[in-house]
């Protein structure tokens, strides 16, 4: 007797006899000669329809009892189902197991009840809904094809620290992390000053949680040539979006010897191979978003996959955007960051096609980032895709010691806390660039989910970190 999951199971060449399956059951119906019921064990987004008769075993004492929700072990023969049944395979039950019994007067995972919000407040259950369990094998496939991707092409995946004493983005966007125990207010040890003395806590400094693992990955790349991390990363900002977590997950690939265009050049490859991967692998999890969540999901992932993309300097997109100003919120002119609507009228509206914007003025863009002969912008770019705008940000790095200090006084940036991040600059400083992608933002693209509470298990967001 085998156990197998619905997956293999509808995989196999021929029927079976004695096959176990264990999962969950969806629905139930009862005629008069048969029961009917739908389990569902994760590992696919079908049901595997179970057939139980008179005939092949005494169920009545375990059939009213299997309602939404309740967890079995199912043993029977796997029989090829009537013509135009939906799967190919069902299973005529001999015997069953109940685990665990599920209240459906309790139970919150409810057919009528099934708005995004209210999931989101029972987001420890909604994994046993399609949809979730849907997003999250989606989820695990795009990792898969992420580390695919660079191993493929010559990347070493390299671990930064996650407790860090730098900020990466000068954003002051960060969580302390601290061993001190800030309840205890009197507690704290303190400065002359009165202010709270974190020499005395663990490290012996005041740490944060990282906001990006770029700056250590700098000094990696300047050694192993091409590596990328990926890993988890928190910021701190108050921002109610459908686009921003406090917690995201982020790959960021750093490359010597790349300038701006190789860094573009890399960053539309990898964003179409993972798209293709998706496409290619996750097809009945894809039919699904395809069909409740976002109708023109596939038609946005085939031009995401197979078209070229746009590049335009910031200088010529401000040009286009100052045109198109009275459709605009926030107006743009030159010096300007741009904000979603800018990115997405740009993406969707004028160029229907993801386009890359380079070249932004220095005074908003990151200190790293490596100085044009023009003074007045840097290699910077952006990968914006329809629906999400900013998917990635990246640059060629500031890898000349006298204009990175230059650069660190004008954002008032301490260059001892910096010291080992300089060092590259003093010791075989070579041209290098990466990007960091955006893991969350990335799902949200591949399935249409539109907003980024929805692509993760549990989202860290303002307000919220229950679970
Ligand atoms: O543009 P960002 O801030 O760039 C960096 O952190 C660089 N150090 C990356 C690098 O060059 N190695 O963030 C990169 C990407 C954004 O394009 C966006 O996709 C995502 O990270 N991101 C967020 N995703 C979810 N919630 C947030 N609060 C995010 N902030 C940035
Ligand atoms: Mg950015």
């Amino acid at each position: 007797m085998a156990t197998l999951t619905v997956k293999e199971l509808l995989k196999r060449a021929a029927a079976a006899d004695e096959i176990t399956v264990k999962g969950w059951i969806r629905t139930r119906r009862d005629s008069k000669t048969f029961s009917f019921a739908e389990l569902n064990d994760g590992s696919t987004r079908e049901n595997l329809q179970i057939i139980f008769e008179a005939k092949h075993g005494d169920f009545t004492a375990a059939l009213p009892k299997l309602v939404t929700g309740v967890s079995v072990a199912v043993t029977g023969d796997l029989l090829a189902a009537p013509a135009g049944a939906r799967q190919k395979y069902e299973l005529h039950a001999k015997n069953i197991e109940i685990y665990g019994d599920c209240d459906p007067d309790k139970y919150p995972i409810q057919k009528k009840k099934t708005s995004d919000e209210f999931l989101r407040t029972v987001a420890h259950l909604r994994p046993r809904t399609n949809k979730y369990a849907s997003m999250l094998r989606v989820r695990s496939e795009l990792a898969f094809a992420v580390h695919k991707y660079f191993r493929d092409n010559g990347f070493f995946y390299v671990h930064t620290p996650i407790i860090t004493g730098s900020d990466c983005e000068g954003a002051g966007q960060m969580f302390i992390a601290t061993s001190l125990d800030l309840g205890k207010h009197a507690a704290l040890p303190r400065t002359e000053k009165g202010e709270i003395d974190f020499s005395k806590d663990l490290f012996g400094k005041k740490t944060y949680l990282t906001v990006s693992g770029q700056l250590e990955g700098e000094t990696l790349a300047l050694a192993l040539g091409k590596i990328y991390t990926f890993g988890p990363t928190f910021r701190a900002e108050n921002s109610n979006t459908y686009r921003h977590c406090a917690e995201f997950w982020m790959i960021e690939p750093e490359m010597a010897f790349y300038g701006l265009e190789d860094d573009m050049d890399l960053a539309e490859d990898f964003v179409k191979s993972i798209t293709r991967h998706v496409l290619e692998n996750c097809g009945t999890d894809l039919e699904l978003f395809a069909k409740f969540v976002d109708t023109d999901l596939l038609s946005t992932l085939k031009n995401v996959a197979e078209n070229k993309y746009e590049r335009i300097a910031y200088t010529d997109a401000v040009k286009l955007l100052e045109a198109a100003n009275d459709r605009f919120e926030a107006k743009v002119s030159w010096g300007a960051d741009l904000a979603s609507e800018h990115e997405r009228f740009l993406v969707e509206n004028y160029f229907k096609k993801p386009t890359i914007l380079y070249n932004k003025p220095k005074d908003v863009a990151a200190f790293y980032m490596k100085l044009n002969d023009d003074g007045r912008t840097v290699r910077g770019m952006d990968l914006l895709v329809p629906r999400i705008g900013e998917l990635i940000g990246g640059a060629e790095r500031e890898n000349r010691l006298d204009v990175l200090e230059k650069k660190m006084a004008d954002f008032k940036i301490d260059p001892q806390a910096y010291w080992w991040y300089l060092d590259l600059r003093r010791f075989g400083s070579a041209p290098h660039a990466g990007f960091g992608l955006g893991f969350e933002r990335m799902m949200m693209l591949v399935t249409g989910i539109s907003n980024i509470r929805d692509v993760t298990a549990y989202p860290r967001v303002p307000g919220c970190a229950e679970f």
